[in-house]
């Protein structure tokens, strides 16, 4: 084993190779050895010391004790030297100890959407697979969402995904309005439905729907207060109203120029407002955008999502805007494999779906959606006339 310890720690990599017979446990060990994990203790260099090991069908858990003082960050940079050095996919998390996660099997670079993900009457959405199983985003649990990475690598087929499964799921008590501002492309064709209440195109647009949604939640706040609720999910109010933002930056007064820009002012205060009060009075923001900066992304709106996903990212600091954290720079070049992060991060191959699939399957159940906000029952009688949840959406423009 001596050679190991002249092997300067940039020829990692290779050096692994021809020790395959190595398991994966000694090979984490001289990793750890190469890299210096660990802090200097009088003479001694102290590594983290493994302490538990579980074999899982599909992947291993290592659990580390730290030497104190090793600071938990310093392990995120490591994430990719693990994976080469493994050669398989690798998870870490931290909870007092390290723990990683090797897997046997890299995740799909593609897999198709179908009506076995749907859980009906439910507010989940399949967020992808990693390689525990299928991740499912609960909108009743997490509000909203933020949604950021480059061009090309699945943001618009993520919405379809959620748009199409909330649909399916809630077909009388959804409700969605869609700021499409690639110029209404991809969800303009949806208007027809009595669940899609507007779809706006561009910042006019967008500003004059906006307007409404602020309007509506000012009356939402007035009911809430007199009944005395704090939030919808404790309450019998079904309806719940999706505010989908597909590329938000359309919306900064900083990118945009001209007339437009007082527009885009109203617009990202609207959406601030959504995030802040919305959440509880049953409003759910969806925020996509490319350009993951402090223009594209605003703070208050930021500050007010959990839960965020990001598809491979430009750049670091891409990813810390979308995730508060690096990573998705990191992330393979696969459309569909993005990061999402509640409390931490979990590396996922999203569902593909199109709208082939989606119109196929609406037209299955076209009569049951064209009529399903026409006989919405009230939940209760003495609810007051200025503020009605119950009207059907039709009803209610
Ligand atoms: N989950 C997925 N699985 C497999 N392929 C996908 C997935 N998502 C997207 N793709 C592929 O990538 C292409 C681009 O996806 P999408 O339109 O969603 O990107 P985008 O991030 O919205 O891009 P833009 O920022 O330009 O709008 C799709 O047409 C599809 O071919
Ligand atoms: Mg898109």
């Amino acid at each position: 084993m001596i050679e190991w310890l002249a092997i300067p720690a940039i020829a990692l990599g290779a050096a692994l190779i021809p020790g395959k017979k190595m398991t994966d446990e000694k090979k984490i060990q001289q990793i750890f050895e190469n890299r210096k994990v660990g802090i200097n203790q009088g003479e001694n260099f102290l590594h983290p010391i493994l302490i538990r090991k579980y074999n899982h069908s599909t992947y291993t858990t290592y659990i580390y004790s730290l030497p104190l003082g090793v600071p938990s960050e310093a392990f995120e940079t490591f994430i990719p030297v693990l994976k080469d050095g493994l050669n398989k996919d690798v998870e870490i998390e931290f909870d007092d100890v390290l723990k990683i996660n090797v897997f046997e099997q890299g995740l799909p670079s593609s897999w198709n959407y179908d009506d076995t993900l749907l859980q009906a009457d439910t507010w989940e959405i399949p967020v992808g697979k990693n390689h525990k199983g299928i991740l499912y985003h609960d909108f009743e649990k997490y509000p909203h969402m933020l949604v950021g990475g480059v061009t090309r690598f699945g943001k618009t087929v993520l919405i379809k995904e959620t748009f199409y499964t909330l649909l399916m799921n809630q077909i009388k008590n959804v409700e969605f309005y869609f700021l499409d501002l690639k110029g209404g492309l991809e969800f303009g064709k949806y208007e027809g439905l009595p669940q899609v209440k507007a779809v706006a195109s561009d910042v006019f647009e967008a500003a004059e729907v906006l307007s409404d949604i602020v309007d509506d939640l000012k009356k939402r706040e007035k009911m809430f207060r007199a009944k005395g609720y704090t939030n919808i999910v404790d309450t019998p109010i079904k309806k719940r109203t999706f505010v989908i933002v597909d590329e938000g930056a359309e919306l900064s007064p900083n990118i945009i120029a001209g007339e437009g820009k007082k527009y885009a002012k109203f617009c990202q205060a609207a959406l601030s407002e959504i995030s802040r009060i919305g959440g509880g009075l049953g409003l759910r923001l969806i925020y996509c955008t490319q350009y993951p900066t402090k223009e594209a992304v605003p703070m208050q709106v930021k500050m007010n999502i959990v839960a965020r996903i990001s598809f491979i990212a430009a750049a670091q600091i891409a990813s810390m805007v979308i995730l508060d954290e690096k990573g998705a720079e990191d992330l393979p070049s696969t459309p569909g494999r993005a990061i999402y992060k509640i409390e931490k991060k979990r590396v996922v191959q999203v569902p593909y779906i199109d709208d082939k699939y989606m119109m196929e399957k609406m037209e299955e159940r076209e009569n049951e959606i064209i009529h399903a906000t026409a006989n919405r029952k009230p939940v209760n009688d003495n609810r007051p006339t200025e503020y009605d949840e119950n009207t059907p959406p039709a009803a209610n423009t």
